[in-house]
């Protein structure tokens, strides 16, 4: 890999017009145009330039073992060759769902979707029909997918009905008294409160564990569910980072990205008691499908990836996660920027003055050195990288932070 180029971006495409601002997904946005990837291999990604890549996006975290991963593409080849979806269930559901279930002690059943939005916006219907409650309690800034109930992020809410605002209550990361006050004047209409443990939009900084003991504490003395939004954490400890982390069992918890394999997925985990309700011979059970929920190929290849991320394999990446945030952050130190995060999960931002202009010079930057980050500045590690392989990402970052201030 050459350690510097001019970015690469293929003659623009006619076909792009077919797509709103040239994109297929809100989140690829990197500016005017973007370069796009043809193919990945373990750490690695590949341009229609023909360069490559350190890949720290990973999909926004899925890819917990990088690219292609034979055992996983293997399982995911022979469950679609045996048929891809089928409208009646499979055993890889089964095996899915055993797998889970024997990670988190205190799990006993498991619903799929297919997104992580789906499944959250399916945690949070469980909880109002169970307490029959209006109001969610949430953290702000915290992102828990695309869903209505869960958008409540200023500029974020057009289109989203003002009734559906009203029952959201947001309060700061840390803030009791917030949550306090929530609890005090809406005490008896909230249905739950839902937590991401390190919301990535908060910088990937885990939640102080009094502030999550407290809001604990609280939903339980009024009878409202606690939903742990794991859809990134769940990396971080094998149980989960909620009940490995912090000791909680919360009513629900929410899981998708490494879970599937790199296929669509997402997941409720609860009690026999919190996920009653989901039960489809109940004649007041909850409505729930989704044509493509529990199809084979997600079962089966997340399953493995599953498998392959065990004990051992968690607490390397989590290893490699401390030394890359460290590495990184002494890079990024130097030039008024930082890195925090939690096991292998973090975010590269202006210490200062952060924006969203700012990160994205930086992975123009990034990615004219070789290496790929995601707009927002939250990137990851997977399994198949080692210390060698960051500290090519340090000479990288450091490279691209230097053209980065000969442009300005
Ligand atoms: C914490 C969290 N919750 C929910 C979601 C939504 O998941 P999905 O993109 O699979 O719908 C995400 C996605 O990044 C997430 O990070």
């Amino acid at each position: 890999m050459s350690s510097s180029q001019s970015p690469v971006l293929s003659p623009r495409d006619p076909r792009e017009l077919h797509l709103p601002g040239g994109y297929g997904r809100g989140t690829f946005y990197v500016g005017e145009r973007s370069p796009r990837l043809v193919r990945g291999s373990g750490f690695r990604v590949v341009d229609e330039g023909g360069r490559e890549l350190i890949d720290l996006n990973n999909n926004f975290t899925v890819l917990v073992h990088g690219h292609a991963h034979p055992h996983v593409t293997e399982a995911a080849v022979a469950a679609a060759r045996d048929g891809a979806c089928f409208g009646m269930p499979t055993a890889a559901e089964l095996d899915h769902a055993e797998e889970l279930v024997a990670r988190v002690p205190w799990v006993e059943q498991v619903r799929y979707a297919n997104s992580g939005t789906e499944a959250v916006m399916l945690a949070v219907r469980i909880a109002r029909a169970s307490t029959a409650r209006n109001r969610i309690v949430m953290l702000s800034p915290a992102y828990h997918g695309t869903a209505d109930p869960v958008l409540p992020a200023p500029g974020a809410v057009r289109g989203v009905p003002e009734g559906t605002l009203a029952d959201v209550v947001t309060v700061a990361p840390g803030d009791v008294d917030a949550v306090h006050a929530a609890f005090d004047a809406f005490g008896d209409d909230i249905a739950a409160v839902l937590l991401d443990l390190a919301p990535a939009l908060g910088g990937c900084v885990p939640l102080d564990e009094a502030f999550v003991r407290a809001v604990d504490d609280l939903a339980r003395a009024h009878g409202a569910f606690v939903i742990v939004d794991e859809i990134i954490s769940f990396r971080h400890a094998i149980a989960g980072y909620a009940h490995d982390g912090y000791g909680l069992a919360p009513d629900l918890l929410v899981v998708g990205k490494v879970i599937g394999g790199g296929f669509p997925i997402g997941a409720v985990l609860g009690t026999e008691k919190s996920m009653r309700l989901l039960d489809p011979a109940l004649p007041d059970g909850l409505q729930h499908g989704g044509t493509f929920t529990a199809n084979p190929v997600s079962m089966q290849a997340g399953k493995v990836a599953l498998e392959f991320y065990d004990h051992g394999a968690v607490e390397r990446l989590n290893g490699l996660g401390r030394f890359a945030r460290h590495r990184l952050d002494e890079v990024a130190r130097s030039f008024g920027w930082h890195v925090r995060g939690v096991g292998s999960v973090f975010r590269i931002a202006p210490a200062e003055n952060d924006s969203a202009e700012r990160r994205r010079a930086l992975w123009w930057a990034a990615y004219d050195h070789g290496v790929l980050l995601s707009a927002s500045g939250v990137v990851c590690l997977s399994t198949p990288m080692d210390e060698r392989v960051i500290e090519d990402v340090a000479d990288r970052l450091q490279a691209g932070f230097e053209t980065m201030e000969d442009r300005s």
